[in-house]
């Protein structure tokens, strides 16, 4: 009997996983010309971390966790986000004491989540995100959005909404939980006991609920922006005003309330407007989480950041019907005849290989007909043909395969000409 893949993981295949290097390769690019640097942390982390960092009431923590208990009787979890790790690594490492502040990072890496699999939901998928720690100003907030909007445009994303809100900080948001308090109480009964669960602890996060999205006292929820000190008022509209500056448009929604528990100030959702791009059209979110570093043992460190996956960036292109253009296409195909000419070759694929040139052979006793037929399947620039004839001339024939000019070449000569491009 066969075993299948898990549930909500795919595998990534020649193919399709040349256009993940590409969106790999722009990310690394974009993320280096606004001067972030990499950070890789584990897969496995303590599952504390996440009960802290993420927040006990959010679904992550409650429902959607990989957990198990390893060997020596801990308990440790598939990481199901990034900001936390990078965050626990800062503090860990004294990130905070280098110099260089803020500190900008950027990761990819795979995360881990027990959803319900559909398109653009898995329970492992690649995030590309960014967290910069330890900046307070408004500007950078901004940066962190352009740095998401220049990747998704320069891989040719045009339909995109960019959706901003703030939570401002923990004076507003406690005057904004009062007034949620007071609103949904008196009929929470009408509500799922996950809502009721988060009437106390968190009730900002039942105007995200998915099940009582339609009830009519989510729409006249209070919104924050009614509760807002003047700090929090002129941090947003700073933000605002940067994005401004940079022609990066935006809506408001006061009712973006993003799913972990870590965010105050800004929030923001980029989504993807392309028709038939499918039921969940959040292509990357994050938002300022100031309180974070302090509550994981570190300093008082304001920080910002947001996470992508690169599933979902790969639906949005399909969607928006854009082709990326990825190198496939083989140098020389050198194809032999006889069997002193098929070791020969082995050589000659040497000196091409070490020169840098992209070549292949046969490997599998294939007649002439069917080498040219490889040959061409890899779409080769050039067929090298060596025969019994080529082997005692010391040359060997090379075809130019979009000309069709065929040129005898010295052995030797092979990888000169081929970089020659003749
Ligand atoms: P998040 O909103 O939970 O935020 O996830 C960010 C992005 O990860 C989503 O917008 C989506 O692109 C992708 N994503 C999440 N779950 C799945 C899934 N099951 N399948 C495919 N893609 C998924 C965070 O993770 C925060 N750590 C972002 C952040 C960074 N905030 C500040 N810094």
């Amino acid at each position: 009997m066969s075993i299948n893949i898990p549930r909500g993981t795919k595998d990534i295949l020649p193919g399709e996983v040349e256009k993940w290097q590409l969106i790999e390769q722009k990310a690394k690019e974009v993320s280096a010309r606004f001067n972030y640097k990499e950070i890789r942390t584990p897969i496995f982390e303590h599952t504390d971390l996440f009960q802290r960092g993420v927040g006990d009431s959010t679904d992550i923590v409650q429902k959607e966790m990989y957990t198990f208990t390893d060997r020596g009787d801990r308990s440790l979890t598939l990481r199901p986000e990034g900001t936390a790790p990078v965050t626990r690594s800062y503090v860990e490492n004294k990130l905070f004491g280098l110099p260089g502040q803020p500190v900008k990072l950027y990761y990819i890496q795979p995360m881990f989540r027990y959803e319900r699999p559909q398109a653009g939901r898995y329970r492992q998928f690649v995030q590309f995100g960014i967290e910069a720690m330890g900046s307070a100003d408004p500007a950078i907030d901004a940066e962190v959005i352009s740095l998401a909007m220049t990747v998704y445009k320069e891989l040719g994303l045009k339909k995109l909404r960019l959706v901003l809100n703030t939570l401002g900080d923990i004076e507003s948001r406690k005057s904004h939980k009062e007034a949620l308090i007071a609103h949904f109480e008196p009929r929470i009964e009408e509500f799922c006991t996950d809502c009721q669960n988060r009437l106390t602890k968190n009730p900002l996060r039942i105007l995200d609920c998915k099940k009582d999205r339609d009830h009519e006292l989510m729409k006249s929820a209070p919104s924050i922006l009614e509760h807002l000190n003047e700090e929090s008022k002129t941090y947003f509209e700073e933000v605002k005003s940067s994005l401004d500056a940079m022609n990066i448009e935006y809506v408001i929604d006061p009712t973006l309330v993003r799913g972990l528990d870590y965010y105050n100030h800004t929030a923001f959702e980029i989504m993807s407007e392309a028709d038939g791009f499918g039921a969940i059209t959040t292509l990357s979110g994050g938002g300022r989480y100031n309180g974070l570093v302090e509550d994981l043992g570190g300093p008082a460190t304001p920080s910002i950041g947001f996470a992508m996956s690169l599933e979902r960036l790969l639906l949005a292109l399909e969607a928006e019907g854009v082709t990326l253009e990825t190198e496939e296409d083989l140098e020389c195909y050198v194809v032999a005849l006889g069997d002193e000419a098929k070791q020969k070759s082995v050589s000659i694929l040497s000196q091409l290989r070490q020169a840098g040139i992209k070549s292949d052979k046969d490997y599998l006793d294939k007649k002439m007909k069917a080498q040219f037929k490889a040959a061409d399947r890899l779409k080769a620039k050039y067929v090298a043909i060596l025969g019994e004839e080529e082997l005692t001339k010391g040359i060997i024939n090379v075809k130019n395969m979009e000309s069709g000019e065929q040129t005898e070449v010295v052995i030797e000569e092979l990888s000169t000409f081929i970089k020659q491009g003749k």
